[in-house]
């Protein structure tokens, strides 16, 4: 090990024999560039609501508010019908302790009201929600989908 070691620093002074070894090649790799591709089409019908669904279960997080809870998570069985929130601030300040029921798109909002409320946070009445009721920003068609989703579930009783 020794001598090995001390040859490699003799070596080191007139030659590269013990340093690690440059890649063959520095050009380019050989596999096709990605170029860009058209527009994805628009989804529609079940595609649509299934985007929807990953978007609002999976992401945005509507149920862990307007899902009544319980001790292992939202109730999945009511999912989007309303609920007091299990939680509060611990300041003062504007707070809505109750999320409103959204399945089947709640009363005043039509699809292109609501897929806008997602994209602006804007009520369709007009003005803002109060916290926690996130300002959404989503771009069109992930309001599209998300409300494609919200409004296939069954309105609540
Ligand atoms: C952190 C809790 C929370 C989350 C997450 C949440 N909300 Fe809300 N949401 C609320 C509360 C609380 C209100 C009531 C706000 C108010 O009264 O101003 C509300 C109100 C609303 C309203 C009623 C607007 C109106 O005109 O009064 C809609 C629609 C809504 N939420 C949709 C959604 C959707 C869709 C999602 C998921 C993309 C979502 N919310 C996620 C808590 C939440």
């Amino acid at each position: 090990m020794k001598t090995a070691s001390l040859v490699c620093i003799v070596l080191a002074l007139g030659a590269s024999a013990c340093t690690p070894s440059e890649p063959a090649s520095t050009t380019a790799p050989t596999t096709a560039p990605i170029t860009a591709t058209a527009e994805p089409t628009a989804l529609a019908g079940d595609a649509l609501v299934e985007r929807g669904e990953y978007l609002v279960t999976g992401l945005l997080g509507c149920n862990d508010c307007h899902t009544p809870m319980s001790p292992t998570g939202p109730d999945m069985s009511k999912s989007l019908q309303g609920a007091d929130l299990i939680f509060a601030p611990l300041i003062d300040m504007p707070w809505a302790p109750h999320a409103p029921a959204l399945a089947g798109l709640p009363d005043g909002y039509d699809a292109e009201q609501f897929a806008h409320f997602l994209q602006t946070g804007e009520k369709s009445v007009g003005g803002m929600t109060m916290p926690p009721m996130p300002p959404f920003r989503l771009n069109a068609e992930d309001a599209r989908a998300a409300t494609a989703y919200i409004a296939s579930l069954p309105k609540p009783a």
